[in-house]
């Protein structure tokens, strides 16, 4: 396994690697390793020839700074377990190389931002369509992947490269979870074990609502009863928990036999939890 750390190197690789005829999968990430990303990972080795894996904590999408500090930061345990798990290329650049300048255009996806994690996070979409462009652009993938589970994402890249006809194709992969149902997120590392207890709500909340939308409550009963099992479990402070079109993330397109999006986020020892649910009813 490689790792390479500069942007020029990195393309200069790439290009090489294409040259030859080899395909190219990239998993952005921004490193501190788990499952969930190994899930990507294992789909992009299935597919391609070469895979590459970024780790990058990109600032321009945090904005919180506190959130920004408190985020982990391990490159060495990152470019070990990549190893481990068969990675090719580990790109690890740091911040003055990918971002010698700020940035100074803003991408803007319309009401796709304003809605869910765009409506807490101001700006963080903005910082993903960048590095995520930046990343597509030095690495040249065929595919590149991304976890269902920060679905407003995914959807936000789709978007980005119908936009700008990036020659890549954008690959979804399912939630990885834990026995208890909480999403393996980075962010769980900074939870206790009570902590982690209480997180497990999250998407206990979240398959009570589709179990209540399988047997057809309506959906805004669903909301209220949900809403009112998040509101008793003691340690959880819901942001929102929201029913949407999983096609456009608004409520008001929600068609009779459309996919929905069940959509939580919320804190735990002040910690900034989410998970997404897909529900495809039959
Ligand atoms: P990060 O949070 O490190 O996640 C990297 C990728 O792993 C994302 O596509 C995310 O959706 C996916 N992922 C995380 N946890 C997962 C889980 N439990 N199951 C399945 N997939 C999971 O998302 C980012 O980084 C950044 O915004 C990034 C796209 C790298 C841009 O900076």
């Amino acid at each position: 396994m490689q790792l390479i750390q500069s942007p020029d190197q990195m393309l200069a690789e790439v290009k090489s690697l294409k040259r030859k005829g080899l395909s190219i999968g990239l998993v952005p990430t921004m490193g501190a390793l788990h499952l969930g990303h190994k899930a990507l990972v294992d789909q992009s080795l299935r597919d391609n020839e070469v895979t590459v894996t970024s780790v990058f904590v990109n600032p321009t999408q945090f904005n919180n700074p506190e959130d920004l500090a408190r985020y982990p930061k391990t490159l060495e345990e990152d470019v070990k377990k990549l190893k481990d798990w068969g990675a090719t290329i580990v790109f690890a650049p740091d911040e003055n190389a990918i971002y010698p300048r700020k940035p100074t255009i803003r991408l803007n996806f319309g009401r796709l931002e304003e809605v869910l994690e765009g409506k807490f996070r101001p700006g963080h979409f903005n910082g993903v369509g960048i590095i995520v462009s930046k990343l597509l652009n030095l690495v040249l993938p065929d595919r590149a992947y991304f976890g269902l589970k920060d679905f407003q994402q995914f959807l936000i890249v789709k978007e980005l490269v119908a936009n700008f006809s990036v020659p890549a194709e954008i690959i979804g992969i399912p939630t990885q979870r834990h026995s208890s149902g909480l999403a393996i997120s980075s962010r769980n590392q900074n939870l206790s074990d009570k902590g982690l207890e209480i997180a497990a709500n999250i998407y206990k909340g979240l398959e009570m609502a589709r179990e209540l939308i399988q047997s057809k409550k309506g959906i805004r009963e669903t909301i209220r009863l949900t809403d009112q099992f998040y509101d008793e479990v003691d340690g959880l402070e819901i942001e929102y928990f929201e029913i949407v079109s999983a096609e456009t993330l608004l409520s008001e397109d929600i068609a009779q036999n459309g996919p929905l999006l069940l959509s939580v986020a919320g804190y735990v020892e002040n910690i900034r939890l989410i998970d997404n649910l897909y529900l495809q009813p039959d």
